[in-house]
């Protein structure tokens, strides 16, 4: 089982990014082989649209930090993308990584990735109120279900705002360890609602 964990913070103590390493360091105790790509360390286009994975090529024409993640992507079983929310969406860096992931279509939009993946979306927001941003997974989830992946878990956390607050929130370091569990026994039928 190989997991890839795409990390959309740039804070060095990020909530997200806790959570991820949550579910990594679970998996990795039951077997999984694990990598981690924390995208602000990373020199990167976003998509040009140049369209030449459309026309000429069957992956992306840039060549940077991101050429190797998209590459393990694809190899990936499981990937794990985590991001904070700025103005309600994802941050910048985790769009520009998810708008490179045109290259992984084929011109027909069909999935050029191995179908039967899952992936882990985790979103930190300092509004404590679930209800506001409960559309932001669901849009990603349109392109990860086109994408082939069969199991979509979803990981929120809502609330405080100040870096390094995972450890006050037990919940959802037990809900990580569950996700980890789930990835590593893909017999288990996914949960993503619970979350
Ligand atoms: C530029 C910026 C915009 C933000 N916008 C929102 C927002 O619209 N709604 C919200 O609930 N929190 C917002 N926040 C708070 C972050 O989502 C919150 O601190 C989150 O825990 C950050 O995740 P991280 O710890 O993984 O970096 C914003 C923070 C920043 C820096």
């Amino acid at each position: 089982m190989k997991i890839v964990a795409i990390l959309g913070s740039p804070r060095s103590k990020s909530n997200s990014t806790a959570l991820a390493r949550k579910i990594v360091e679970r998996a990795g105790t039951l077997g999984a082989e694990t990598q981690e790509f924390a995208l602000n360390k990373l020199q990167f286009k976003g998509c040009q649209a140049c369209e030449t994975c459309k026309t000429k090529l069957d992956h992306c024409v840039l060549r940077d930090d991101l050429t190797p993640i998209l590459e393990a992507v694809k190899e990936a079983d499981a990937i794990i993308m985590a991001s904070p929310n700025y103005f309600g969406e994802v941050s910048g860096q985790f769009k520009s990584f998810f708008d490179r992931t045109y290259s992984l279509l084929n011109p027909d939009f069909s999935s050029r990735l191995k179908p039967g993946k899952s992936s882990v979306f985790i979103f930190a927001q300092g509004q404590p109120n679930l209800n506001l941003y409960a559309d932001v997974h669901p849009r990603y989830e349109i392109w990860l279900n086109r994408y082939g992946f069969a199991h979509n878990y979803l990981l929120r956390m809502n609330g405080p705002r100040p870096a390094d607050s995972v450890a006050q929130r037990p919940d959802l370091i037990t809900q990580a360890e569950e996700i980890a569990n789930n990835l590593m026994s893909p017999s288990i039928e996914p949960r993503a609602d619970k979350f």
